[in-house]
């Protein structure tokens, strides 16, 4: 039987969508109002969830708990009241977009669970705005 268990935690953080690269005219067609140079925030929400098969002897997919620090360590205080070009190493060069977002959360919990285990996150940038990844 394979079930999945999610778990959500949220942070707040800052961000610019820019490349260096271009004009300021061709950031602002393609960003908008996510290129502000001053930058601006979102909550971000995020649903981590994992699947696979249940433990006989525990009954559990995985420890929820386990789970629950993996995404504080990795997430919450990585990105949490931080400005995500400025103060988080995987944005020097990446555009925080959500999908560069995503993709950084996913490699970061996948790398701290058992191989066994299916991962699958889902990013919201605002309430009706959100991105899922699956490792594919
Ligand atoms: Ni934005």
């Amino acid at each position: 039987m394979r079930v999945t268990v999610s778990r959500k935690a949220h942070f707040n953080a800052a961000h610019r969508l820019y490349r260096k690269d271009w004009s300021d005219e061709q950031n602002e067609v393609i960003f908008g109002k996510c290129n502000n140079p001053n930058y601006h925030g979102h909550n971000y929400e995020i649903i981590a969830s994992v699947t696979g098969e249940i433990n006989k002897d525990t009954g559990y997919v995985i420890d929820v708990k386990f789970l629950k620090n993996i995404i504080k360590e990795e997430v919450e205080e990585a990105f949490d009241h931080k400005n995500l070009n400025l103060d988080v190493k995987e944005f020097k060069i990446l555009n925080p977009t959500a999908e560069n977002i995503v993709v950084v959360i996913y490699n970061k919990i996948k790398e701290k669970l058992d191989p066994k285990l299916d991962l699958e996150v889902t990013l919201y940038e605002t309430p009706r705005n959100f991105v899922t990844y699956s490792g594919k």
